[in-house]
C-alpha cells in the first residue's frame, strides 16, 4: 500500500480530493452511461488540475434504485461500469498520475436483491435474518410512525414472515444490523480485500446512522456508534495507510473529536454538513427554501475551524451529488458565474480541512430548470409526488425542485460543445445541461483566466505553503454581512484571505495594518488595497505592522 514519505502529518493532510459521480463523468461504450473506462481515459485532465484522490460515488453491483447507494455485491462492479478488471486497472493507472482511488462505502444498508437479504427473507431462522432489522407487526399496525428519508414509512412489511424490516431510505435499502458480530465481521472482511486491491481510502456513506434504535427513534449517533466504527477501523483502516472520511449528517464539533481523533481511531475527517444547510427554513425539510444568513455562515465556519484545531479534521466543500451547484445557490450564475466561482473557491481552500472538488465546480457549473420529467433522482420524484398528493400546487414544487434536486449536480460533464457535451456518443442518461456549449473543460483549459486555473493555482498554494494545512484560523470582521475575511497563522507565516460575498463593491477596514504579497485574486488590476469588487477574493501572505 501507499505511500509517501512519512513526515509528521499524515500524507492526506495537504490533499485535495476530487468527487467523480461516475454515470455523469465519462461514457467510454456509447450506452449514455458514464463508466470505468471513461474515468480511465480523463486520468491525464485530473493530474493536471493537481488533485491527490478521487472519490468514487458507488460502482459496485447494484439494481441502482438510488444510483448505486443500494448495493446487491459489494465484491463486484456493477456491468453498466465496467468490470473488476477495469476497477484495477483504474487503481493502477491512477496511481501513475499520483492520484488514490477512495470508493464508497455504504455500510448503513443493503440493496433488497443482496444475496444476505434474500436469505434473510426467507425465514425467521435463517442464518442472515438478523443481518437485517426486523420487527413483528400485524398488517395495519407498524411498529412506529418513523418515515423514510425518501418518503413514506421507514417500515415495510413482509406477510410471508409476519414482519417488518426497517429502512432509513428506500424500500429498496433495508437496513443492517451493525448489533449482529456476524454482519460486522463479513463488512470488515469486505473491506480488507478491497484494502488488497490497493484502494487509497473509504468515503463512508451516512455512517453516523449505522447505530440505529428504531424502538427509540433513535436513527444517527445511537448510543453503540462509536464503539462500532472504532471497531471497524482496528479491524480494518488501521492495518492500511488510507484517507477515511465519514459522512455524518448528525455531526457536531465534539463529537467530531471522536470520529476524526488524530490518534486514528475512527477516521480520517468528517464530512458534516451544518454550513449547508443554512438555507434551510429551521424545524423544516431541505425544499423549503429560506435566505442564506451570511453572518451565521462565517460564524458556524469558524465555531468548526476553532473547535477542530489540532484535535480533529473537517472536509471542506460546497457541493456534492446530493447537493445544488455552489454557483447558481450562493453564488450568481448570471454576470459573475467566473468571479463568484473563484471567489467562493478562494474562501474554502483557505481554511483548514480537506478541500474537495465535485466535478464540473472547477468549470463553475450550474444548476438546471427542466420539466419534472427530465428529473431521474428517487427523491425528487417522490418528493413531487408527495407534495402534488398533499396539495401543493406544481410552480412552487418545481421551484423547490430547481434550487435544491440532487440532479442539478449529476447533469452529465460538459468537455466540449460538441453533440451530447464530449461525454458520450449517445443520449446521456440525463438531460445536458445546455450551457456545455458555452460552459465546458475544452474552454477553461485554453484560458489561463479560467476557473479551472485557479482552481489549479489553489491546489499548488496549498502545496507551497504549509500554513494552508496546519495555520490556526482567525475570524475578522464577523458582523459585516458582505464580507469574509480571515487569517491562517502558522509560526511566522501568516495567509489573509478576504473575499466579498455580494455583487456590490465594498470598502472594508481590518483591525490592524499590513504589508503584503498577493498571492491569488480573482480580478486582475487591483484597485484600493482594501475595496473589494463584485464577489472579489483575495489571499496575501502577510506581516502586521501593528
Ligand atoms: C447519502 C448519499 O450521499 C446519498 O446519495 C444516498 O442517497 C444516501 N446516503 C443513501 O445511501
Amino acid at each position: 500500500m501507499l505511500l509517501t514519505q512519512k513526515t509528521s502529518n499524515p500524507w492526506w493532510k495537504d490533499a485535495v480530493v476530487y468527487q467523480i459521480y461516475p454515470r455523469s463523468f465519462q461514457d467510454s461504450n456509447g450506452d449514455g452511461i458514464g463508466d470505468l473506462q471513461g474515468i480511465i481515459q480523463r486520468l491525464p485532465y485530473l493530474e493536471q488540475l493537481g488533485i491527490d484522490a478521487i472519490w468514487l460515488s458507488p460502482v459496485c453491483r447494484s439494481p441502482q434504485d438510488d444510483n448505486g447507494y443500494d448495493i446487491s455485491d459489494y465484491q463486484d462492479i456493477d456491468p453498466m461500469f465496467g468490470t473488476l478488471d477495469d476497477m484495477d486497472e483504474l487503481i493502477q493507472k491512477a496511481k501513475q498520475h499520483n492520484i488514490q482511488i477512495i470508493i464508497d462505502l455504504v455500510l448503513n444498508h443493503s440493496s433488497d436483491e443482496h444475496r444476505w437479504f434474500l436469505e434473510a427473507r426467507k425465514s425467521k431462522t435463517n442464518p442472515y435474518h438478523d443481518y437485517y432489522v426486523w420487527r413483528d407487526g400485524t398488517p395495519d399496525e407498524k411498529p412506529n410512525d418513523m418515515l423514510a428519508a425518501f418518503g413514506g414509512s421507514a417500515w415495510e412489511w413482509v406477510p410471508e414472515l409476519g414482519q417488518y424490516y426497517f429502512h432509513q431510505f428506500s424500500v429498496k435499502q433495508p437496513d443492517l444490523n451493525w448489533e449482529n458480530p456476524k454482519l460486522r465481521r463479513e463488512i470488515y472482511d469486505m473491506i480488507l480485500w478491497w484494502m488488497n486491491r490497493g484502494i487509497g481510502g473509504f468515503r463512508l456513506d451516512v455512517i453516523d446512522q449505522i447505530a440505529k434504535e428504531p424502538d427509540k427513534k433513535i436513527t444517527a449517533n445511537g448510543s453503540r456508534l462509536h464503539e462500532f466504527i472504532q471497531e471497524l477501523s482496528k479491524e480494518t483502516f488501521q492495518k492500511g495507510d488510507l484517507i477515511t472520511v465519514g459522512e455524518a449528517w448528525g455531526a457536531n464539533t465534539e463529537n467530531t473529536k471522536l470520529y476524526s481523533n488524530p490518534d486514528n481511531s475512527e477516521f480520517s475527517m468528517v464530512f458534516q454538513f451544518e454550513h449547508i444547510c443554512l438555507d434551510q427554513q429551521e424545524g423544516k425539510e431541505k425544499w423549503d427554501l429560506a435566505p442564506l444568513d451570511f453572518v451565521k455562515l462565517k460564524q458556524v465556519f469558524a465555531k468548526w475551524q476553532t473547535s477542530l484545531y489540532q484535535c480533529g479534521w473537517n472536509s471542506l466543500f460546497w457541493n456534492n451529488h446530493d447537493l445544488p451547484r455552489i454557483v447558481s445557490r450562493w453564488g450568481n450564475d448570471g454576470e459573475y458565474r467566473e468571479k463568484s466561482a473563484k471567489m467562493l473557491a478562494t474562501l474554502l481552500h483557505g481554511m483548514q480541512g480537506t478541500p474537495y472538488i465535485y466535478q464540473g465546480e472547477e468549470l463553475g457549473m450550474t444548476n438546471v430548470s427542466y420539466d419534472i420529467e427530465e428529473y431521474r433522482d428517487i427523491e425528487t420524484v417522490n418528493l413531487y409526488q408527495e407534495r402534488l398528493d398533499k396539495g401543493y400546487d406544481k410552480d412552487p414544487i418545481m421551484q423547490s425542485i430547481h434550487a435544491k434536486s440532487r440532479d442539478n449536480a449529476r447533469t452529465p460533464m460538459q468537455w466540449d460543445d460538441t453533440a451530447y457535451a464530449g461525454f458520450s456518443t449517445a443520449k446521456p442518461w440525463l438531460k445536458l445541461n445546455p450551457n456545455y456549449v458555452t460552459i465546458n473543460a475544452k474552454n477553461e483549459c485554453s484560458n489561463p483566466d479560467s476557473i479551472f486555473h485557479y482552481y489549479q493555482k489553489l491546489i499548488c498554494l496549498r502545496k507551497q505553503y504549509p500554513v494552508f494545512v496546519d495555520g490556526k484560523f482567525e475570524l475578522y470582521l464577523p458582523d459585516d454581512p458582505d464580507i469574509m475575511a480571515y487569517t491562517r497563522t502558522l509560526d511566522n507565516e501568516t495567509l489573509l484571505v478576504i473575499a466579498n460575498f455580494h455583487d456590490q463593491t465594498r470598502s472594508i477596514e481590518l483591525p490592524f495594518a499590513m504589508d503584503g504579497e498577493l498571492l491569488i485574486s480573482n480580478y486582475e488590476q487591483m484597485t484600493e488595497p482594501m475595496t473589494l469588487r463584485p464577489y472579489e477574493a483575495r489571499i496575501y501572505r502577510i506581516v502586521r505592522t501593528n
